[in-house]
């Protein structure tokens, strides 16, 4: 089976590329290889572990799982899009503080899974439902929920 290359633009972090690729690549592959963007992680590319996440329209997708063509149109924001001024976001500063990046694979998915809730004010429940989709092989999950609820209900 062939695939043809499409021309089209994906607007990432606020600022607009041109992108040439095939139907098939996946949302995370041309962030990383086309855009230049390599802090969303790539961990089993099936949809599993969300290493990958990002939010399209301020909603989290698996971008491993997500064709990039689909994304024409909308708002993309990865964990480049975070900080602000060379700044880190507070909750990546409560991150460090509490202990919740270890090796730090799957800290980009993890912020922006709670990225995706910085608007609501969640409950602990909430943040823990929101967070069920990245997995952490190295930190118990416990300090990574302190920050993100440090960080977003305080
Ligand atoms: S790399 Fe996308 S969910 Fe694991
Ligand atoms: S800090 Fe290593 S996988 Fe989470």
């Amino acid at each position: 089976m062939s695939y043809d290359k499409l021309d089209y633009s994906l607007s990432v972090n606020g600022t607009e590329y041109p992108v040439t690729a095939r139907v098939d690549r996946n949302l995370l592959s041309v962030l990383r290889e086309d855009v230049g963007l390599t802090g969303t992680k790539q961990g089993c590319d099936d949809c599993e572990c969300g290493a990958c996440m990002v939010l399209v329209d301020g909603a989290p997708v698996n971008s491993c799982s997500y064709l990039a063509f689909q994304a024409q149109g909308r708002e993309v924001t990865t964990v480049e899009g975070v900080t602000s001024d060379g700044e880190l976001h507070p909750l990546q500063q409560n991150l460090l503080e509490q202990g919740g990046v270890q090796c730090g694979f799957c800290t980009p998915g993890m912020i922006m899974s709670a990225m995706a809730m910085a608007d609501s004010e969640p409950t602990d429940e909430q943040i823990r439902i929101g967070l069920s989709g990245n997995l952490c092989r190295c930190t118990g999950y416990a300090k990574i929920l302190a920050a993100v609820k440090k960080t977003l209900s305080p």
